[in-house]
């Protein structure tokens, strides 16, 4: 096997009865891996779904390099409650160019919870493309680095964001936008505690939506969907098997509205696209909450 330059992926998950209760990953130098071995495994212990009857670590050197990316630029949507977060979380999916029926099928597929990993739905027609549906596709091999990781947490800070959910989110997120062919991303956690969920798209960044649930609700899961089907085994092996560092952090936003949004898209007309329409403002876009049978 070749190196890479001396880098390993460490991973940590915990569970109770082979139910899944933790997991994280990273990408470090071998100086690194003791520190970070012994804070997985204190993260493992004090979880806030209860003690693990089995904690296993890996720590693998890397077959290549990692390719190295910037993550996605991070703001937080305003939200009321569950009903008023799944509409902006439609409506930005929608303006990532997911059809209305994709966006419904993934929300069921969240609301039923249970899966291991994300559901990977072709963004036109919304079929499900992975071969196991209980398992779905994991991103895996993935990081940031040691500078990296100080500048998002001084960011973060300033915004009282400074969460390990947060950050292990954006780097995961920031790798899936990174894959050719991915359109979006939508996350519910399925932690009955945690009621943020996001939507993340190479054109939108990633928007955190907070009340996406009730406290106590055991819904969850995450969705990628893709604008390449046909080259869905291709999407997966990067998601699992492609080594990928984030070496630079992008911004990290305040709390803006919809309008908020569209205004800043609209400035920096990504692509040369706009991200938010008009219609978004008044909430009347394809994709309402009645409209994806909610
Ligand atoms: N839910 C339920 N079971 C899970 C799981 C999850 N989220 N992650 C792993 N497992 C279990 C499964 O039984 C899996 O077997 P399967 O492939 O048949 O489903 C088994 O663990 C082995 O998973 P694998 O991914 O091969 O293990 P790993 O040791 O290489 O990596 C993780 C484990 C948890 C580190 C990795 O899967 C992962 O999720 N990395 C990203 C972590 C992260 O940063 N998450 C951000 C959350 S905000
Ligand atoms: P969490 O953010 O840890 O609460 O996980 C929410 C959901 O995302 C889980 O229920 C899984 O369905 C899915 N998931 C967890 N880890 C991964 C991963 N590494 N890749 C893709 N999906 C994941």
């Amino acid at each position: 096997m070749k190196g890479g330059k001396g880098l390993y992926s460490v991973r940590m998950r915990a569970e109770r009865g082979h139910a899944h209760i933790s997991g994280a990953e990273g990408i470090f130098g071998e100086n690194d891996i003791g520190e970070t071995v012994l804070a997985y495994v204190a993260r493992a212990l004090h979880h806030s779904k209860g003690a693990p009857d089995t904690l296993e670590l890996k720590v693998e050197l890397l077959p290549r390099p990692p390719a190295l990316i910037s993550a996605l630029p991070v703001c937080t949507l305003k939200t009321t409650c569950p009903a008023d977060a799944k509409r902006k979380a439609a409506l930005l999916l929608a303006r990532a160019g997911v059809s209305e029926r994709a966006i419904g099928k993934a929300f069921r597929i969240l609301s039923a919870g249970r899966m291991r990993g994300a559901a990977l739905l072709d963004a036109a027609g919304g079929e499900r493309l992975e071969p196991d549906r209980k398992r779905g596709v994991r991103a895996s091999m993935l990081g940031i680095s040691r500078g990296a990781m100080k500048s998002l947490e001084a960011a973060l800070s300033e915004k009282k964001l400074d969460h390990p959910r947060v950050k292990d989110a954006l780097v995961l997120a920031s790798k899936v936008a990174s894959a050719d062919g991915i359109a979006a991303e939508l996350c519910i956690s399925d932690d009955p505690d945690y009621t943020t969920g996001y939507v993340a798209a190479p054109a939108l960044g990633y928007v955190r939506l907070p009340r996406i649930k009730k406290k106590g609700s055991l819904e969850g899961g995450r969705a990628f969907f893709t604008t390449k089907a046909s080259a869905a085994s291709r999407l997966a092996r990067y998601l699992e098997e492609t080594p990928v560092l984030v070496g630079k952090i992008s911004e990290i936003g305040d709390i803006i509205t919809l309008h908020g949004l569209q205004a800043r898209h609209n400035h920096r007309k990504p692509g040369g696209k706009k991200i938010l329409g008009k219609k978004d403002r008044t909430g009347r876009a394809a994709s309402g909450p009645g409209r994806l049978g909610r």
